[in-house]
C-alpha cells in the first residue's frame, strides 16, 4: 500500500481507502458479519482511512467502525459527515445548534473524544456562500470537538468556492472515468491550497467493475434501483448520473483496452490514482473480497499513454455531453 499526504491534515492516508456507506444501508442487505469483516479486512490490508456519515444506516456504519476499531491497535483516521439529518435539508439548518448536535452524536457513535474529520454532507449550494457556517466549524475545532473539517460536494463550482475558506482541509468529490471534469480546473487549485481530495464513486456505483449488465437485479432498498433518476437524492450519486444503457456500452469499450490479468475495477481505480492531486480513492465494499481486490490497485503500474488517451476519447465521445456541464 502506498500512502499520500491528506492536504492540510499532514496525515498520510492509504491511497486506496474505504467507503463505508455499504455497511450502513442503501445497498441491499449487507449482514452484520460482512460489515465487520469489511472493516477488519480493510485494516489488515493497510487501509488507514475510512469515510462514513452519520446518516449511513442512521449511524449503523459509524457504530460498526467504532466496534472494529475497538478490537485493533491500528491508528485509523475516520472521516464522517454532517448535515443530511436535516429535514428539510436547507441552508438555514446549517447553524451552530444543529452542527454541534450532529457532531456530538457522531462522537458517541464513533466512541471518540474528538472527530478526525467532519465533512458537510453535500449541503445546498447556498451554504458555501455563508461564511458563518465555516466559522462554526472553526469554533468546533477550537473547542476540541473536531480535528479538521472539509466538504463533500456535488458540483465542481461548489468545490472551487469551498477551497476559499482557509480552514478547509479536504474536499470529497465524484471523479472517475465517467466524471472527468474535476481534474481540469479544480485539482490544480486544490493542490495549490494544500486541500486534500477524497475521490468517491471511483467505480461509478459498481459499473466500472464491469460486472453489471442490463439483467443485473438490484434489491428494492438499493439506491441503484430507486435513485437512477434522482428520485431520492442527487442523480449524480447513482452511476455518476450517466444513463444506464450508455454507461453499459461505454464499459464494453473499456473492456477492449483492459490489459490482460487486470480486473476492470483495478484498472478504473488506477486511472484515478494516476492523478497526483488525488489523496485517496474511497471505493465502497459490501464484502471482504472487494476490499482485498481494490487494495491491489495501489501496486499496479500507471496506465500507458495509449490507455489514457483511449479513456479520454471515450469520455469525450460518449459521456461528456451527459455530465460535463451538469456537475
Ligand atoms: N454525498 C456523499 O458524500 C457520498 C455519496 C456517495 C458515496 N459516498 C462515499 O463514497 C464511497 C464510495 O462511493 P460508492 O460506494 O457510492 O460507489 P463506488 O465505490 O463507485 O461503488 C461501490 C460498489 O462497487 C462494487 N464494487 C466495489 N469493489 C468491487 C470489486 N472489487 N469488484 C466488483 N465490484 C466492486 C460494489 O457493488 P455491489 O454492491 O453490486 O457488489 C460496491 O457496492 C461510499 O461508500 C461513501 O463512503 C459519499
Amino acid at each position: 500500500m502506498q500512502y499520500r499526504k491528506l492536504g492540510k491534515t499532514n496525515f498520510q492516508v492509504s491511497e486506496v481507502s474505504l467507503g463505508a456507506w455499504q455497511i450502513g444501508g442503501s445497498w441491499g442487505d449487507v449482514s452484520d458479519k460482512d460489515a465487520e469483516r469489511v472493516v477488519h479486512a480493510a485494516i489488515e490490508s493497510g487501509i488507514n482511512f475510512i469515510d462514513t456519515a452519520d446518516v449511513y444506516g442512521d449511524g449503523r456504519s459509524e457504530r460498526f467502525i467504532a466496534k472494529v476499531l475497538s478490537e485493533t491497535k491500528e491508528q485509523v483516521f475516520v472521516a464522517t459527515k454532517a448535515g443530511r439529518r436535516l429535514q428539510p435539508h436547507t441552508v438555514d439548518g446549517y447553524n451552530r445548534a444543529n452542527l454541534t448536535a450532529f457532531v456530538e452524536r457522531s462522537l458517541k457513535n464513533l466512541r471518540r473524544e474528538v472527530l478526525d474529520l467532519v465533512q458537510l454532507h453535500c449541503p445546498p449550494t447556498g451554504v458555501y456562500y455563508e461564511p458563518e457556517v465555516f466559522a462554526v466549524l472553526d469554533e468546533l475545532k477550537q473547542a476540541g470537538k473536531i480535528l479538521y473539517y472539509g466538504v463533500s460536494v456535488e458540483k465542481v463550482e461548489e468545490a472551487l468556492k469551498a477551497i476559499e475558506y482557509p480552514g478547509l482541509a479536504t474536499v470529497q468529490i465524484i471523479f472517475n472515468i465517467f466524471r472527468q471534469r474535476p481534474k481540469d480546473l479544480f485539482f490544480p487549485l486544490a493542490q495549490q491550497r494544500d486541500v486534500g481530495i477524497l475521490v468517491r464513486l471511483p467505480l461509478s456505483s459498481g459499473l466500472l467493475s464491469g460486472k453489471i449488465t442490463r439483467h443485473t437485479a438490484f434489491a428494492a432498498d438499493d439506491h441503484r434501483n430507486y435513485n437512477r433518476h434522482g428520485e431520492q437524492f442527487d442523480r449524480g450519486e447513482t452511476f455518476s448520473g450517466v444513463d444506464f444503457d450508455v454507461a453499459l456500452d461505454a464499459v464494453e469499450e473499456i473492456r477492449r483496452v483492459l490489459p490482460d490479468g487486470i480486473s476492470m475495477a483495478n484498472f478504473a481505480l488506477r486511472w484515478i490514482l494516476d492523478h497526483e492531486a488525488v489523496s485517496c480513492v474511497i471505493p465502497g465494499a459490501r464484502n471482504e473480497g472487494q476490499v482485498v481486490q481494490n487494495v491491489a490497485a495501489s501496486a499496479l503500474p500507471p496506465l500507458t499513454a495509449e490507455q489514457m488517451a483511449a479513456l479520454a476519447k471515450l469520455y469525450d465521445t460518449k459521456i461528456r455531453s451527459l455530465v460535463h456541464q451538469r456537475w
